[in-house]
């Protein structure tokens, strides 16, 4: 079993990616496999509106990281969105993926039925809440199998390594990898 989890942060190994690992230490010590894509210095449009994608399992526009991302993406048992708060919501990295992953999987339904998926913030102080739920709306949306922890996937911090000071949510962070590892340990 194998679970992906995408940094949407323009801040390569910053806190999104602590917070994933953070998740992945608990999903590994269950023998899960996981892998780490982080979206920053990639090229990643937003969605094109053609259409193009029906049928095909993939988006024409091949010139940037989205195809090869999203094949990941379908590989996997688990998806761990991850984003920092830029604005209010996520990252634009972040929004252009869910945007063409969004439209590739309407036009082809079933690409991520019944995997298991979380979503989760790192924040400096406001919008996380509207983050994790951006994140969630399209995995909610595409029959993925959304694991909750014990508060809501933020992590706070500013300076990338500020998170790991965040107690309380880190410790959220892998009660997550645990019930993540539990779901899927049953599902799969
Ligand atoms: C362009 C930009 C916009 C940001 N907007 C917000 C914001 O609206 N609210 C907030 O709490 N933090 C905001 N931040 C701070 C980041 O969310 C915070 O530093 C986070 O830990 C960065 O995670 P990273 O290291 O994975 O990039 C912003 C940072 C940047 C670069």
């Amino acid at each position: 079993m194998k679970v992906i989890g995408i940094s949407g942060s323009a801040r390569k190994d910053g806190n999104t990616a602590l917070i994933i690992r953070a998740v992945f230490e608990e999903l590994e010590a269950e023998g899960i496999r996981t892998e780490l894509v982080q979206l920053a210095g990639k090229p990643m449009d937003g969605c094109r509106a053609c259409y193009g994608c029906k049928g095909k399992g993939a988006c024409l526009f091949k010139d940037d990281f989205f195809n090869d991302c999203f094949a990941r993406m379908v590989e996997a048992d688990g998806i761990i969105l991850g984003s920092p708060v830029y604005s209010a919501d996520v990252s634009a990295l972040m929004k252009a993926f869910l945007e063409r992953a969004g439209v590739v999987v309407a036009t082809n339904p079933g690409l991520l039925r019944r995997k298991v998926g979380a979503s989760v913030a790192a924040v400096r102080r406001g919008g996380g809440l509207t983050a994790v739920d951006t994140m969630n709306h399209f995995l909610l949306n595409k029959e993925v199998l959304v694991v909750g922890s014990t508060y809501w996937n933020m992590v706070y911090g500013r300076d990338a390594g500020e998170v790991l000071l965040d107690e309380e949510g880190m410790a959220n962070m892998r009660n997550l990898g645990r019930n993540m590892a539990w779901t899927l340990k049953r599902l799969r």
